[in-house]
């Protein structure tokens, strides 16, 4: 029932997605499908000396093996491999392009069969010479060889100084790993060839027009020659926001042998791409004895490959968050044989803001100062770095709610003072901090006469809920049920879409969707106005709004006319508005989402086995949408946030370069038994400013500030400090 905006509505593709009515990228099929097995190089940089594919060819069933040798052409600038999230330095990898090998695991031949098995097993059959160089994957053997980057944010007086005259102050550094992408569905594509040229591709990914555009100029090909389509995202978060190798390698095969082609990573292979880059990161906080924090000097040593500096600011959060009157930061990036580092939710902050929250709880326990309280004190109204107000900043409320749920004001100061049986108790608490953005947007509305409407923009649905909140603000909008509202997206033809990140989307699609309806609004209202002694003759278009099927007016609903009239009385039965929705420029106030994390841990004394026992994230992104799907992006964040505390960590075999732990069995992720309580509260937060629905996005926030919650947390439980995620057991010896 209206309104829908903000209600905890049920997924609109929920049924879909549980039945398996929801296809994803490999699961589309065609007549005479190709399938396809990935051979990854077994050195970490070098050459490939020869490559024989005899053996393979041979066996049954086996179509062709694509090398570099006999790939088909492709484009040979850097230029047509930058997408939307390239970074700006260095040149993008292409799979298949030469004989050079720059990563582990780097895909160098393409076996295509009649079936998958046949694929895999023929795979075994190609033998491959290398030509091996020395190749560097250990960060910490590198630290004498860095780039140097500008930093992100402008530092402010003098922090050497500031802190060299502070009376209490704390110097930490602090260490994230390697961590991979590991969502349900694996990286996919299924190219569909349609003949006279045209492909259409389901793709696994954010962005189906900035894989379509990317394809084209790989390929040279037509902009209306190719369909991208990624109706449903199986989890992604960074790791499907730029083109992989493996929708290159579906697209080349195709074009050798002119017929449909599937490319499905395997579990192991996935772990060839994607990761957020390990990182070491060097704080110095200075405060006075009464908590007013002076300086703050944030250092951070990033992972990249050797042939793209791929790097967010990690730093800036730390100069943005709290009072301080000096900060200054440095950025050094690692050039390493891997394949490029790429976003992970919440990309910096969740790195960056775990190191700030760790070192703030170890500055607040030199103050001998409660850590929420100390927060309080470095309490900032403004963005510190850019010195603008926000938009609007609820995090107050955050802390005195998330504090009053979780009972904080029961915890012992001191480490190792509270226990539950043979278990230490351990609270700690954080700060999250993450940007609300906007991006410009096309939504299509179709409104039929008889009550229905579709709703169209080429944005996706990563899992986190796209679908409804379009079909919610649209029904309320329409003032249709929500099962008169149909939604399409994840199709490059559909109106125009930036890329599903950076929590920008929902903000974006629904104040695109507003301005939409209006548009359609006003149409109505001229039809009805041209119906004979129409009650809205004189009624402009912003005193009346669409409701029950009728043009409404506000300030007296019984003068209405029903839409379905209006539409028959002009001889129409459709009407389509198209509008781009543009935000303006607000460069007069910082706009962020906030958020504050208790975290109770229980430690075994004897076995150091931590289970973080309840976690209470409270959350600032202005107008929550939907109650329900909102809920569920914070805790499955926090989840997340548990994994990179306690389990999450890429681990090389230096020797070899090559990734010890490709696989979910060894790569360890939270499951159900490490998750137990987790309360999500969001607190009023009204933004007039940021844009006209006040929504602020919640896709990423919700995993900032969890690691140190948990960290923190630990270290009251135990009395011991770790600074190098995650905390596992023997480090607790
Ligand atoms: Mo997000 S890391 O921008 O999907």
């Amino acid at each position: 029932m209206a309104p829908y905006i903000g209600s905890a509505t049920s997924r609109v593709d929920g049924r879909d997605k549980v039945t398996g009515g929801a296809k994803y990228a490999g699961e589309f099929n065609a007549p005479g499908l190709v399938h396809a097995s990935v051979i990854g190089s077994a050195i970490a940089k070098g050459r490939i000396a020869r490559i024989d594919v005899s053996e393979a060819i041979s066996v049954g069933g086996v179509v062709a093996v694509l090398t570099h040798e006999n790939r088909p052409p492709m484009a040979d600038d850097d230029k047509a491999y930058k997408d939307a999230v390239a970074p700006d330095q260095g040149s993008p990898f292409r799979p298949l392009y030469d004989d050079r090998i720059r990563f582990s695991g780097q895909p160098i031949a393409l076996v295509l069969a009649e079936n998958s098995e046949t694929a895999r097993f023929a795979a075994s059959l190609v033998h491959v010479e290398y030509e091996p160089e020395k190749h560097v994957t250990d960060l910490y053997s590198k630290l004498n060889d860095v780039v140097s980057l500008k930093a992100p944010a402008k530092p402010r007086g003098d922090t050497a100084s500031a802190l060299a005259s502070s009376p209490v102050r704390h110097h930490g550094e602090y260490y994230v790993p390697i961590e991979h992408h590991n969502p349900m569905e694996p990286y996919a594509s299924t190219v569909i060839w349609e003949g006279g040229g045209k492909i259409t591709i389901y793709d696994k990914t954010q962005g189906v027009q900035n894989v379509h555009g990317y394809v084209c100029n790989v390929f040279n090909l037509k902009p209306e020659d190719v369909r991208v389509m990624s109706p449903f995202v199986g989890g992604a978060f960074g790791s499907g926001l730029r083109p992989q190798y493996q929708v290159v390698l579906a697209v080349l095969a195709a074009r050798a042998l002119e017929r449909s082609v599937r490319v499905v990573l395997t579990r192991q292979q996935m772990y060839s791409l994607g990761y957020r880059p390990a990182m070491i990161q060097r704080i110095d906080l200075g405060a006075e004895t009464d908590g007013t924090l002076n300086a703050i000097s944030h250092d951070a040593t990033t992972v990249t490959s050797q042939y793209e500096n791929f790097h967010r600011n990690e730093t800036t959060w730390s100069g943005l968050l709290y009072k301080s009157a000096n900060a200054k930061y440095a950025h050094n990036l690692v050039r390493l044989d891997l394949s490029t580092s790429c976003d992970m939710r919440a990309p910096s902050a969740t790195t960056g803001v775990y190191a700030l929250e760790a070192a703030m709880d170890e500055l607040a326990v030199a103050l001998k100062l409660d850590p929420l309280e100390f927060r309080l004190k470095c309490y900032s109204e403004r963005d510190q770095s850019s010195g603008l107000p926000f938009s609007s900043k609820n995090l107050r409320e955050c802390y005195r709610q998330g504090a009053e749920a979780f009972g904080w004001d029961k915890r012992s100061p001191e480490p190792r003072a509270m226990r539950d049986g043979r278990e230490l108790v351990g609270w700690g608490m954080a700060t999250g901090i993450w940007e609300a953005l906007q991006v410009p947007i096309a939504v299509r509305i179709a409104l039929t006469a008889n009550g229905h409407a579709e709703v169209s923009c080429a944005t996706s649905d990563i899992g986190t809920g796209t679908y409804t909140i379009m079909a919610q603000v649209a029904a309320d909008m329409l003032g249709l049920p929500l099962d008169g509202v149909d939604i399409r997206l994840g199709d490059s033809t559909l109106p125009q879409s930036p890329v599903e990140g950076g929590s920008w989307i929902a903000a974006s699609v629904s104040n695109g969707i507003v301005t939409t309806s209006r548009a359609v609004l006003k149409e109505l209202l001229r039809l009805a106005k041209e119906m004979p002694n129409s009650p809205l003759a004189t009624a402009a278009p912003e005193e009346v709004v669409l409701s029950g099927g009728m043009i409404v007016s506000r300030r007296d609903a019984a003068r209405a006319v029903s839409i379905a009239d209006a539409m028959q009385h002009d001889g129409v039965d459709r009407i389509v508005r198209e509008e781009t929705t543009r935000f303006a420029r607000d460069s007069s106030h910082a706009h962020n989402t906030h958020s504050a994390i208790f975290a109770e841990v229980k430690v075994d004394e004897q076995l150091n086995v931590v289970r973080v026992t309840r976690v209470v994230s409270a959350v600032a992104a202005g107008r929550i949408l939907n109650a329900k799907t909102a809920h569920s992006q914070v805790m499955g964040s926090v989840v997340w946030g548990i994994g990179m505390a306690l389990h999450e960590e890429t681990l090389i075999d230096h020797a070899f370069g090559r990734i010890m732990n490709a696989n979910i069995a060894e790569y360890h992720v939270p499951v159900n038994a490490d998750v137990q309580d987790i309360k999500v509260i969001f607190v009023d937060e009204k933004d007039e400013i940021v844009n006209p629905l006040g929504v602020k996005g919640l896709g990423e926030i919700g995993i900032v500030g969890v690691a140190a919650a948990i960290a923190n947390a630990i270290y009251h439980a135990t009395g011991k400090r770790v600074r190098a995620l995650p905390i596992t057991l023997d480090k607790l010896y």
